[in-house]
């Protein structure tokens, strides 16, 4: 007889029984940190420790960058406009797209897709960049409005080769960014959605998980924004990109 159920291999429920992908979620709960429990859901395995540790910084390197990205900007307008938090975060979710975030995905994409042909990375990078260019296409997780060089991907890059994680993907990717400058003559920095996409793909992870990964890294920061213009700003205010200023705390040592 054929089965008219669908399925779902992620949490089974049960009375009073709660498991995620196997593992009980009160066991879960106090034992394994909120990024090792995303890996699970995402992954279906728990991660070991190196993952984890990668896993947390990928994760904690895109809570936020301030008030200008899109993303804050929309959801701070949102809730200027006299919406509830809910409402505000989904509209700065709505926002991410492919030049802000989404390039996590394209950029996966692409190193996925050529990671995978035989040949040296140089050789591979320089066609690459060469069809983007004749296509008159921008480099996803390429360049920076602020930043020459994101000290995100820096970071990410040097834990990735700490951590034994540095594979193909990010090879390539950097080939890429020298191809780019040696065909186009310009420097592009490899930006924080490059250096996820790279680090993710030499994870294993699959390129269409690329926007949750910048989702479920920016929702807290735009948690911190809906709240505080909510509570610190007057409704429908004049919210610019220009006319703001940073008062919290000067740079700390950790
Ligand atoms: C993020 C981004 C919008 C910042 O752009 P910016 O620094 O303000 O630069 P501009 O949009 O003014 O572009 C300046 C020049 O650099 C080029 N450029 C910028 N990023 C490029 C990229 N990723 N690939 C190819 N060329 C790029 C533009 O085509 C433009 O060239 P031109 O002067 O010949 O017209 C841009 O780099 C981009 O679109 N990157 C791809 C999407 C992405 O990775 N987004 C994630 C950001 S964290």
């Amino acid at each position: 007889m054929a089965d008219d159920k669908w399925h779902s291999a992620i949490t089974s429920i049960k009375k009073g029984e709660i498991a995620i992908r196997g593992y009980d979620v009160t066991k879960l709960m106090g034992n394994r940190s909120f990024a090792e429990t995303i890996y699970l859901v995402l992954k279906g395995e728990l991660p070991n420790e190196a993952e984890a540790k990668m896993f947390e910084a990928i994760l904690t390197s895109s809570v936020d960058h301030g008030v200008t990205p899109p993303s804050v900007l929309g959801a701070r307008t949102v809730a200027s406009g006299g919406n509830p938090l809910n409402a505000a975060i989904a509209g700065g979710v709505l926002t991410i797209g492919d030049s802000h975030g989404g390039a996590i995905e394209q950029c996966a994409k692409f190193l996925q897709d050529w990671a995978k042909k035989s040949g040296e990375v140089d050789e591979l990078a320089k066609e690459l960049v060469h069809e983007f260019v004749a296509g008159k296409k921008r480099l996803p997780g390429y360049g920076h409005r602020l930043h020459d060089v994101d000290p995100r991907t820096v970071r990410l890059f040097d834990l990735a080769k700490e951590l034994n994680f540095s594979g193909r993907h990010i090879e390539l990717a950097k080939a890429v960014q020298e191809k780019f400058t040696e065909i186009k003559g310009k420097s592009l920095p490899i930006n924080v959605d490059g250096g996820i996409a790279a680090v993710i793909s030499d994870m294993g992870f699959d390129w269409r998980l690329g926007k949750g990964f910048f989702i479920i890294s920016r929702v807290p920061g735009l948690v911190a924004h809906v709240y505080e213009e909510i509570t610190r700003e007057r409704p429908m205010r004049k919210l610019g990109n220009t006319n703001w200023e940073y008062d919290g705390p000067e740079l700390r040592e950790l």
